[in-house]
């Protein structure tokens, strides 16, 4: 989910924009309530990007607040549901008080299956796939320095390397406030995925907007790249 909107939607209503994310926490419950309730075994939420450290500080910093105030306030509903939060992105640049607050949230629900619930926070696609090819490098390392040569770019299979590497590739990626692009989501994971947008602004997503936007995606027809007749041999 690219939950965008929420400046909007407190504007229309006069409110400062922060009033608009406040909101947006609502629909973070419901989506997840809507999830569970459907048997969806992943869902991730593009909650801040690395490229949103550049909006006004008080914005950075009720976010931070806000983010800090949803773990704990929420999490050990999150366990009792089955929920198991994980959170990707470079989290070395949040307070020691929240990276310790998302590594005792992630750790409460560890054993929680029934949903994988991930919070993309200071993530971006771009970062993900240099983090993973440092990583990649790294443990290739070894080889290399007993004469090993490197492979062709083309063998070089990133994905576990990646920070859902624990999960399948996205199949909706859904987008609201009504612009349609990927803004440094899930880049390397999406490429097959249906790309859903609505003009519909976060804070009003509720759950009738979230069964048409199901039921979207259950009129799809996915290729893969094959052609249709191969994916229908595939599945008989
Ligand atoms: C984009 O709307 C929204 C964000 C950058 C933050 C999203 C955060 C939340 C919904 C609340 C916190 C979430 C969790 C998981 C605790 P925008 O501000 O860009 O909207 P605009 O385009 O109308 O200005």
């Amino acid at each position: 989910m690219i939950m965008d909107g929420n400046g909007r939607w407190a504007k229309n209503r006069f409110l400062p924009r922060v009033a608009g994310h406040a909101r947006g926490v609502r629909r973070v419950r419901d989506v997840v309530k809507f999830c569970l309730a459907r048997q969806t075994r992943f869902l991730t939420l593009f909650a801040f990007s690395t490229e949103n450290w550049n909006r006004p500080e008080n914005e950075v910093s009720y976010l931070m607040g806000l983010f800090a105030a949803t773990l704990e306030g929420e999490i050990n509903k999150l366990w009792e549901n089955g929920v198991r939060l994980r959170v990707i992105g470079d989290r070395t640049r949040f307070t020691p008080r929240l990276q310790a607050l998302i590594a005792s949230a992630e750790a409460r629900t560890a054993g929680a299956d029934r949903l994988i619930l991930t919070v993309a926070a200071n993530y971006g696609g771009q970062w993900d796939i240099q983090q993973a090819f440092r990583a990649w490098m790294k443990n290739q390392w070894p080889s290399l320095a007993t004469g090993g040569t490197l492979p062709e770019p083309s063998e070089i299979d990133l994905k576990p390397y990646l920070s859902m590497a624990y999960a399948p590739d996205p199949d909706l990626v859904i987008r609201t406030g009504g612009e349609q692009r990927i803004s440094n989501f899930l880049m390397w994971q999406s490429v097959y995925a249906e790309l859903y947008f609505t003009e519909t602004l976060w804070p009003d997503f509720d759950t009738a907007a979230m069964e048409l936007a199901f039921a979207w995606f259950a009129g799809r027809e996915r290729r893969f790249g094959q052609i249709g007749q191969q994916q229908r041999a595939t599945a008989c």
